[in-house]
């Protein structure tokens, strides 16, 4: 009886597998961790690539989606890899390359199909919007709210740009979450913090801007599926006001993840791996965008172009053109940010502000590029140097933290925090699989390993503990203290500074509209995000680049919707 059963089945599975194909398991290292994928085959030809398991950022999932497409596709594994997610795409090919020798599987070249080639013609819209990040999506989303066609064009195979590395969170005065846990706030103190941290070289105009409609734009987030449940503090604020997901999880993927489905649902023409080229102008007026897309080049003629392109963060050659101390720094930066957008509006009479305040971060795990989150400073963490002593309020602005780590023995630091602050903030776990945290069960181990006076360390944090039971720090006026650092595991990260934010940047109003050298507003082209100067003066705080990139995305996209609708 069990053997009838045993070839029943066997026949039925063999039946399924002539139908359908055998499918089989692979696995490859992707970004932060290994990435399982299951493939479906029948014969020599692979049928279908599904990624089974993973703990790559949500914001890959698209690449995902385009790398398992083209492989199916073109029936072979050595495709192109996705743009910005390099590591997520080897790690897929390693997977299937692995699933393929399990089953034996020979692909066939001959057989393989061409990838499709979509003819791109000239084409009319109301709106083109210049980037996928945060900006644009913003931008993109609120244009298209107002009733006219848009189109979003993006450079690289996927959306997000920088936003996809934002991971503090968002900073807003007034919020409905503020005021629901009590937090007394207000957009005047939120533009004084900001006026102070950016040496009070902001624009009046474009700051009052931000901070009036910070609250607003949380509320216009959430109503769009944005998680933004908790609020906590980060380095120049003095409140809490930077709003974050649910468990301390990184902002930006969750942002670009929830604004990309809202702009698909809203049919959104968005249109990946196109970079403009040129922005078009008719007399005065702009009236367009020149595109590149795989090597063709073709016009969409809009009545309004919205630039969102970000800063130059990651073009080293324009860093050191206009700070020439940051040569050589690594960035934070997506590869994405390298500026052409800047160079572009330039050419249409746009102007340039603050181009040489250029920012460094100051938890850049060291000798790479990956930032540490200013949160976990904001929940308690402490930074020693090689003596096992604090040198710096650590919630200090980023170019005063900055400037005292690289005078430390090593040009380097050590941040330190404990176990009650990596279960607070979901985004450590991420740092500690990477390996770029070391940890101890008690302090003395960890002084041990990252080779700092165990002694010292131990006076250090005693000290610190003693400020926070006090509720004041004497040595070094930090005046947020959140919590005692007891509790082991001990957890430490060497880290130095890295360049983070361009400051600088394309000149515009309160209304988001370009501007040229003389104060008039080129008509039809308006800016918002990092590709824009001025609202952060000559130091940003932490969580404020996604408040100016939302709110003036949003002022932006409004803005040219209604141009378009009148020109
Ligand atoms: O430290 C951070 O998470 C960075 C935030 C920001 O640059 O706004």
């Amino acid at each position: 009886m069990k053997k009838r059963l045993i070839s029943m089945i066997s026949a039925l599975s063999l039946l399924f597998t002539a139908s359908y194909g055998a499918e089989v398991e692979g696995v490859g290292k992707g970004y932060k961790g290994d990435i399982k994928v299951g493939v479906t085959y029948e014969g020599n030809e692979i049928k279908e690539v599904k990624v089974l398991e993973h703990q790559e950022t949500n914001f890959t999932k698209r690449a995902m989606k385009e790398i398992t497409k083209n492989i199916v596709a073109t029936q072979n594994v050595d495709v192109d890899n996705v743009a910005g997610a390099t590591y997520t795409s080897e790690g897929i090919k390693e997977a299937v390359k692995s699933a393929m020798a399990t089953a034996g599987i020979v692909l066939n070249s001959k057989s393989a199909v061409k990838e499709e080639k979509v003819a791109l013609t000239d084409t009319t819209t109301d709106v083109v919007v210049v980037g996928g990040g945060g900006a644009g999506l913003t931008a993109a989303i609120s244009a298209k709210e107002k009733g006219v066609n848009v189109i979003l064009v993006e450079k690289m195979a996927m959306l997000g740009g920088n936003t996809n590395y934002a991971t503090a969170g968002i900073n807003a005065a007034n919020s409905k979450l503020q005021q629901k846990l009590g937090i007394e706030d207000s957009s005047e103190l939120f533009y004084q913090d900001t006026l102070k941290g950016g040496k009070n070289k902001n624009n009046p105009e474009l700051l009052k801007t931000m901070t009036d409609r910070s609250g607003d734009i949380i509320t216009w987030l959430v109503d769009r599926g944005a998680d933004l449940t908790e609020v906590t503090y980060t380095g120049g604020q003095s409140v809490k006001r930077i709003h974050r997901p649910t468990g301390g999880k990184a902002v930006g993927p969750m942002i670009v993840e929830t604004l990309g489905n809202v702009a698909e649902k809203e049919g959104i023409d968005i249109r990946l791996e196109s970079s403009v080229k040129e922005i078009l102008k008719d007399g005065d007026k702009v009236v367009g965008v020149k595109v590149e897309h795989k090597g063709e080049v073709y016009t969409i003629h809009a009545k309004a172009v919205v630039m969102a392109t970000g800063g130059f963060g990651a073009n080293s050659k324009m860093v050191a053109k206009y700070k020439p101390e940051l040569k050589d720094f690594g960035s934070t930066n997506s590869p994405a940010i390298t500026g052409e957008g800047i160079a572009m509006v330039e050419s249409v009479g746009g102007t340039l502000v603050d181009m040489t305040e250029i920012q460094t971060h100051p938890t850049v795990v060291h000798h790479n590029t990956a930032m540490i989150t200013e949160a976990v400073r904001g929940e308690g963490a402490i930074l020693v140097n090689r003596k096992g002593e604090r040198f710096i309020n650590e919630l200090e602005t980023r170019d005063v933290v900055s400037k005292a780590e690289l005078a430390q023995d090593g040009k380097s630091a050590f941040l330190v925090f404990d176990e009650s602050i990596r279960e607070k903030l979901g985004a450590i776990n991420n740092y500690i699989k990477k390996g770029y945290a070391i940890s101890g069960n008690s302090l003395d181990e960890l002084a041990e390993k990252i080779g700092v006076d165990k002694k010292n360390l131990n006076a250090t944090m005693n000290k610190y503990n003693e400020y926070v039971k006090a509720g004041k720090d004497t040595e070094f006026n930090k005046n947020i203290l959140p919590r005692e650092l007891g509790k082991a595991p001990f957890y430490a990260i060497e880290v130095s500074p890295a360049v983070h934010h361009t400051m600088g940047g394309v000149s515009i109003n309160s209304s988001a509209e370009v501007l040229t050298a003389d104060g008039k507003v080129i008509k039809g082209l308006y800016a918002a995000g990092e590709i824009t100067g001025g609202v952060h003066g000559a130091n940003r705080i932490g969580g404020n680049a996604m408040t100016d990139i939302t709110v003036f995305g949003n002022i932006a996209g409004n803005n040219a919707a209604e141009y378009s609708k009148n020109n």
